[in-house]
């Protein structure tokens, strides 16, 4: 992500009334009406309906992996606020907030990343230095530094756990705890055999990010293994994760009890802890079964080390 839309993206999450400029953009130009082909009728053929043209007329820019609706009205919309961010003045409150996070997410040089980047990470446990204290096995703690990870920098290396309306019951929101989100899309992972190229450029690019990091006196002497022994574990957790699971409704006594009593309570408590949520025992939490359990064997014979770079 180049820095541009990382700004808007961050601006699209976190500023919630940006909805009167949103609203003015012009519905038109999201290009649904593009897509859509109202000539076929719905209820005949919903697939041709809503696709055919799309699939007849979109062109993948060849920078992107993937490529739908959705991304290319992202686009849409992204230029458009930048647009106006850049452009506009307005006295209005939410828009100046708006524009001022926008510039100084932008104000910020690449050195200034990393550097941020670095402190987080090494704070997380580190990331291919060789005296990184992850090494240190029985004190290596995941689902904390999981929790941690997931509170500072709102990413889900092994585990995703979310808050969202209880799909069972829509008056409630409850605590989920879903397989993590990989960086590489699961049907590689899955059939790394039939995507060796993609998975040597993932490769490059890791090593090429710790490179830019750390400099190269700090840096690991494995590099190369250690970023192996990462794409290694990351196809085993898309294996697990893409398994025949199920969300199961369980309270934290019992994810206790599945998992090799792993401090439940704590990791929770870490994630919510300025949020003033409550935890009690019996709260129900939507746990995706078997995975959990599986996780937490395949955690149990994976080095320390991996896993904590992969965090
Ligand atoms: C919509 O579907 C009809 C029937 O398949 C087709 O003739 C037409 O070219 C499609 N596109 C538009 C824009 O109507
Ligand atoms: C400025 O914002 C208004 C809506 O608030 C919009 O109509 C106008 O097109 C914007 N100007 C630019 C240059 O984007
Ligand atoms: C951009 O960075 C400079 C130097 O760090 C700072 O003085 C300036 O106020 C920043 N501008 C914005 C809009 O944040
Ligand atoms: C749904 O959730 C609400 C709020 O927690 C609760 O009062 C209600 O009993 C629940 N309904 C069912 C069917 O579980």
């Amino acid at each position: 992500m180049n820095s541009t839309f990382y700004c808007l993206y961050l601006l699209l999450i976190s500023v919630g009334n940006l909805g009167n400029l949103v609203n003015s953009i012009d519905k038109q130009e999201l290009e649904f009406e593009k897509i859509l082909n109202s000539s076929i009728n719905p209820c005949t053929n919903f697939y041709k309906f809503s696709c055919k043209d799309w699939i007849s007329t979109a062109e993948k820019p060849s920078y992107e992996i993937l490529w739908n609706h959705w991304h290319a009205s992202a686009n849409i919309i992204n230029a458009k606020l930048r647009r106006i961010l850049e452009r506009n003045s307005s006295e209005m409150q939410s828009f100046k907030k708006a524009q001022s996070m926008y510039f100084a997410c932008l104000n910020a040089t690449r050195e200034d990343r990393t550097d941020e980047l670095a402190l987080l990470i090494n704070g997380m446990g580190g990331w291919f230095l060789p005296k990184i204290h992850c090494k240190v096995a029985s004190q290596y703690r995941w689902p904390m530094k999981v929790a941690q990870i997931t509170k500072f920098a709102n990413i889900h290396p092994l585990l995703k756990m979310h808050v969202e309306v209880d799909f069972e019951n829509g008056s409630r929101h409850i605590l989920y705890v879903d397989s993590g989100d990989l960086v590489m899309p699961a049907y590689i992972l899955e059939h790394p055999e039939s995507h060796i190229q993609e998975l040597l450029q993932y490769k490059e690019w890791i090593i090429g990010t710790a490179k830019l990091m750390y400099s190269t006196e700090k840096i690991s002497l494995n590099l190369n293994e250690d970023v192996d022994d990462i794409i290694t574990f990351e196809i085993q957790l898309a294996k697990l994760a893409s398994a025949d699971n199920k969300r199961k409704l369980v309270t934290i006594a019992e994810l206790i009890e599945k998992t090799n009593s792993i401090d439940w309570f704590h990791v929770f408590k870490t994630l919510f802890d300025d949020a003033g949520v409550e935890l009690a025992g019996n709260n129900p939490i939507a746990v995706s079964w078997p995975f959990i359990e599986k996780l937490t064997e395949l955690l149990k014979i994976t080095k320390p080390t991996i896993i904590c770079k992969l965090n």
